[in-house]
C-alpha cells in the first residue's frame, strides 16, 4: 500500500485517490486529473471531520452507498455553485431579440415553449430566463422552464427564490420592482421573486449522468458552466443527448469558457457560446 504522505491527519493512499476519482467520474461525470490529488485530500478530510469518521476507508464506504447523499456533498466540496442573475447577459438579450421571436413564429400553432436550465444551481439562471420569458412571450402561451441540478441544497434555495439585495444589485430598478418583492423589517436586506416567475419553473434534482425523465422535446437548453468539470468523452455523450432532446433548430447555450469544438458536430456555432442543433 502506497501512502501518499505520512504527515497527514488521515492516512491517504494512492488507491484512495484512484478509487474516489473513478467513483466520481462514473457517477457524476466529473473528471479529477492527477493534479487534483492534494485537493481531493483536503476536501475529503473536511468531510471525514464533519461526519466524525476515522479515515478514508470509512469515508469510501459511505460514498459507495448509492442511497446516501454523500456523493452530492462531495461534489459540492469539489465544484462551485457560483452563479448570478443575468450572468452573460448577451444570452438573455439574444433570447429576447432573436431566439424568442423565431420560436414564436415556429411554434405558433402549438403556442408552447419548453426550456431546460441544466445545472441551475441556486436558481438565478432559471429566474433570469423566466423574467425574459415574461417580458417577451405573450401571456396566453404555455411556457415551462425545467430547472435541474445534482445538488439538493442549492435546489432548496432556488425553490424558495429568496436572495440578498446584493445578488440583485446589477438589475435595473424598474425590472427589480416588477419581478421581486423587497423584504420588510428584519428582512429588508432580502428580496423574493414574484410567484408569477416561480409558477413557470419546475425545479428538480437530476444527475446529468443518469436517466432523464423528460417527456417531449426542448426548444432551448441552457447548460452553462457545468461541463468544465467533465472530460471530453463525457462531454461528447452529454452533447449527443442534448442534440437528441432538442427540437430541430433548437438552441444550446454554454458557459463562457466552454465549447463544442472537437466534441460535437450536431450543432452549428452561432456566436459567443450559442449553438443551433442542425442534425
Ligand atoms: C457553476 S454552477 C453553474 C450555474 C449556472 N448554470 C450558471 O452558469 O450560472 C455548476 C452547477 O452544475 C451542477 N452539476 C455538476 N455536475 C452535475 C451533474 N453531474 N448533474 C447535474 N448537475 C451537476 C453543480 O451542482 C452546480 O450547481
Amino acid at each position: 500500500m502506497m501512502i501518499i504522505s505520512r504527515e497527514k491527519e488521515f492516512a491517504y493512499t494512492e488507491s484512495d485517490f484512484q478509487w474516489i476519482r473513478t467513483a466520481v467520474h462514473k457517477r457524476v461525470g466529473i473528471s479529477l486529473n492527477e493534479s487534483k490529488r492534494e485537493m481531493v485530500y483536503a476536501r475529503v478530510a473536511r468531510r471525514i471531520r464533519a461526519l466524525n469518521l476515522k479515515d478514508f476507508r470509512s469515508y469510501r464506504k459511505i460514498l459507495e452507498n448509492t442511497n446516501s447523499n454523500e456523493l452530492v456533498e462531495f461534489v459540492n466540496a469539489i465544484t462551485t455553485n457560483v452563479t448570478a442573475f443575468f450572468r452573460e447577459n448577451h444570452h438573455f438579450e439574444a433570447l429576447a431579440n432573436e431566439f424568442f421571436p423565431e420560436i414564436i413564429k415556429r411554434n405558433y400553432s402549438s403556442k408552447k415553449i419548453r426550456i431546460w436550465s441544466a445545472g441551475c444551481s441556486s436558481g438565478e439562471e432559471p429566474y433570469s430566463i423566466a423574467i425574459t420569458v415574461k417580458e417577451n412571450i405573450p401571456e396566453s402561451w404555455d411556457v415551462k422552464i425545467i430547472a435541474t441540478d445534482l445538488d439538493t441544497n442549492v435546489l432548496e434555495k432556488a425553490k424558495k427564490g429568496v436572495y440578498s439585495i446584493d445578488a440583485v444589485s446589477s438589475i435595473p430598478k424598474s425590472r427589480l420592482k416588477q419581478w421581486f418583492w423587497r423584504g420588510k423589517g428584519s428582512n429588508d436586506s432580502l428580496v423574493k421573486v414574484v410567484p408569477e416567475l416561480q409558477n413557470i419553473i419546475d425545479f428538480k434534482q437530476l444527475n446529468l449522468m443518469g436517466d432523464w425523465p423528460h417527456k417531449g422535446q426542448f426548444d432551448i437548453i441552457f447548460c452553462r458552466n457545468v461541463v468544465i468539470y467533465f472530460d471530453k468523452p463525457t462531454q461528447r455523450v452529454l452533447f449527443d443527448r442534448y442534440a437528441d432532446i432538442l427540437k430541430d433548430h433548437g438552441i444550446l447555450f454554454l458557459g463562457h469558457s466552454e465549447s463544442l469544438h472537437g466534441v460535437s458536430d450536431r450543432f452549428q456555432f452561432i456566436r459567443q457560446t450559442m449553438h443551433r442543433k442542425v442534425r
